[in-house]
């Protein structure tokens, strides 16, 4: 029974079922992994790229990051200042959803995509006021469509860039200031330790 299942295998035609039984499930995997980097499904394909495209500030929807506790999403009242007043609005099937929204009033609910879990303390104001942009951490947006993290958002990446950003480096200290070098060492201890990021 074995010997025969074998010998079957070695025939041309056995060799092609082995491939074609290797390439299904390893499609199969690859969508797999596939569907959780996937961008979640959004109850409106949100454009970033038009609306970046006209000129149209990041902190214009996402004001929290500069004052609040997070970025925030824009409702449906900032999306129609603007859409109340565009022919766009009544003819597009994209806006269809906005339109629904607001003579329901009913709130868009979108799907959060850049999120820390809760135990990670993450505060986006030190982060801007360091003069990162916000491209640093969240991709080209005005290339974007609906909103896709460029990367996971893990320890790793973090500490990756706290090491990088207090390294003794010619970059972080040009002149080799002894000074310099005692302080970058006490922000790394500072920003690599665990409580910092953990309550
Ligand atoms: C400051 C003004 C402004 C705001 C605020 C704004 N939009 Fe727009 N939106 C535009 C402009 C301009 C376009 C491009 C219209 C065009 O291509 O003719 C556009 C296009 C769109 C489109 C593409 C429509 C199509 O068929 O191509 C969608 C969808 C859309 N907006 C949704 C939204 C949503 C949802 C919000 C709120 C989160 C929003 N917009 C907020 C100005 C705005
Ligand atoms: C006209 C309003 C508007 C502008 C301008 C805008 N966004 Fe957004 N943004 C949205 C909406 C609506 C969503 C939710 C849909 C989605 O995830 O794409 C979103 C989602 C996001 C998210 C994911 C948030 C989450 O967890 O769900 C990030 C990050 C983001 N935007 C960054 C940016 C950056 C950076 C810019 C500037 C380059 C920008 N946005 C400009 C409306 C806007
Ligand atoms: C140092 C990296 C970093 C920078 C710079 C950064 N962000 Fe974020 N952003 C994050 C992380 C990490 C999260 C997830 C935070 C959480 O879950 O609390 C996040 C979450 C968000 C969200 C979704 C959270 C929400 O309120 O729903 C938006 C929107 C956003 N960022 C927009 C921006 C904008 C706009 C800028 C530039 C002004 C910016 N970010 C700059 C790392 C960054
Ligand atoms: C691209 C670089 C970069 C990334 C990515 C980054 N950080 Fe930071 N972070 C910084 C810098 C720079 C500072 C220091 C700001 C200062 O004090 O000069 C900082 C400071 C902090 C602080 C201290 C803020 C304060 O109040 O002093 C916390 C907490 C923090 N980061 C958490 C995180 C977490 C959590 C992540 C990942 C989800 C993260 N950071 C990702 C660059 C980064
Ligand atoms: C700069 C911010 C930062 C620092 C510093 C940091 N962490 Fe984290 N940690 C994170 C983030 C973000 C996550 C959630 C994402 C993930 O699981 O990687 C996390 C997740 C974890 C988890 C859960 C892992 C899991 O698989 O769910 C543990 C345990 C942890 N950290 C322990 C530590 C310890 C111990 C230290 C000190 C040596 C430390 N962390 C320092 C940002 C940080």
């Amino acid at each position: 029974m074995i010997k025969k299942f074998f010998d079957a295998l070695n025939q041309p035609l056995g060799r092609i079922g082995v491939l074609i039984t290797l390439l299904v499930v390893f499609s199969a995997a690859v969508w797999g992994i596939a569907q959780t980097q996937k961008p979640p499904e959004q109850p409106i394909q949100f454009p970033h790229n038009l609306h970046v495209g006209v000129g149209i500030q990041c902190l214009y929807c996402h004001s929290g990051a500069l004052r609040g506790a997070s970025p925030g999403l824009p409702t449906e009242t900032k999306c129609w200042g603007c859409h109340q007043q565009m022919a766009i609005t009544n003819t597009s099937p994209l806006l269809k959803p906005l339109v629904q929204a607001v003579e329901n009033n009913q709130p868009i609910n979108w799907i959060p995509v850049a999120q820390v879990p809760d135990f990670v303390r993450f505060v986006h104001r030190p982060h801007i006021a360091a003069g990162l942009n916000c491209e640093v951490c969240h991709g080209n947006v005005s290339q974007m469509t609906v909103y896709q993290n460029p990367q996971v958002l893990n320890m790793g990446w973090c500490l990756a860039c706290h090491r990088a950003k207090t390294e003794d480096n010619i970059q972080n200290n040009p002149g080799r200031d002894p000074a310099i070098t005692a302080a970058l060492a006490t922000k790394r201890t500072k920003l690599t330790d665990c409580s910092l990021c953990h309550y």
